[in-house]
């Protein structure tokens, strides 16, 4: 499919989802959301893609946020329907992806950009990256999941003080705060994350799915984090990936996973 905001690569089963309005600071519009949606779907869906990796296009920016222009002059109902329907699509669909999500976070990553980082599953940062969520200054709240996902990754505390002042923290913060697993130069950052991407590759990618499943339960409320790692757990024990895993073991040769 032809995308008019995103630009997507596959190679060596990483698929890469560049998101191409750099002129706007890649500020995620309706349409790019969609496109975001779709792309992570197909990729996600392709037996082929073990790892995702979302960048912005540009030297300056991962995404400046949701686009203000498009929402500008909304009501009550259309902003209910924006975080809605955002969550929905891009936000809680990428954190609950079953293949592993890297956001490689190339610049500024404000609002809805922070937050789409915060929804994949972690974050590797270039030392001109810049963080925050702005949205006070505009008279809203994060919508797309920010003020539950900054908590849970930097403290409440913490959370509170960004949201409040709308500051921006720089890349070496970020690290500190654990909002961010690692910081490199802008050259190396989608080469520290193929390393890294490198790595997961060589695991069972069904033991991954289950890993992401079980982990991500222990913030849903009303899910019993426990109870979810037991049955991931046992479900593992009756898949292909464990039995050539553990043959693999103790045969002292390198397992190669069937992914089934
Ligand atoms: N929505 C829509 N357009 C945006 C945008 C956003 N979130 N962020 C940047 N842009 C656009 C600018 O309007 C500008 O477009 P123009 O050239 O047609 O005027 C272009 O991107 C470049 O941005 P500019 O502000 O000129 O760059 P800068 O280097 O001076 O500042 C930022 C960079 C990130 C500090 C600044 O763009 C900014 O504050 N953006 C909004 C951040 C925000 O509030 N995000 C949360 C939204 S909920």
């Amino acid at each position: 499919m032809g995308y008019n905001n995103i630009l997507v690569q596959s190679e060596d089963g990483i698929a890469t989802i560049t998101i191409n309005r750099p002129k706007k600071l890649n500020a995620l519009n309706q349409e790019t959301i969609q496109e975001l949606h779709e792309a992570f779907n197909v990729t996600d869906e392709d037996k082929d893609t073990k790892v995702i990796i979302v960048t912005g296009s540009g030297e300056k920016a991962f995404v400046a946020g949701a686009d203000i222009s498009e929402f500008a002059d909304f009501n009550v109902e259309e902003g209910t329907h924006l975080a809605t329907n955002g969550q929905k699509i891009l936000f809680d669909f990428v954190e609950n992806l079953s293949t592993p999500v890297i956001a490689a976070v190339n610049g500024f990553a404000l609002g809805g950009g922070l937050e789409l980082a915060m929804a994949c599953h972690f974050r590797v940062a270039s030392d001109n990256a810049k963080m925050g969520l702005p949205e006070v200054s505009l008279g809203l709240i994060p919508g797309y999941g920010g003020t539950q996902r900054l908590p849970q990754l930097v403290g409440k505390g913490r959370a509170m003080e960004l949201i409040m002042t709308g500051s921006m923290i720089d890349a070496n913060q970020a690290l500190n705060y654990g909002l961010v697993n690692h910081v490199t130069s802008q050259e190396e950052l989608l080469p520290l994350c193929h390393k890294i991407a490198l790595k997961i590759l060589q695991n069972s990618p069904v033991a991954i799915g289950a890993a992401v499943r079980a982990i991500n339960a222990s913030t849903k409320k009303g899910v019993n984090g426990f109870q979810t790692e037991i049955t991931e757990f046992g479900n593992c024990f009756g898949t292909e990936d464990f039995e050539e895993g553990t043959t693999a073991f103790l045969e002292k040769r390198k397992a190669d996973f069937p992914g089934r």
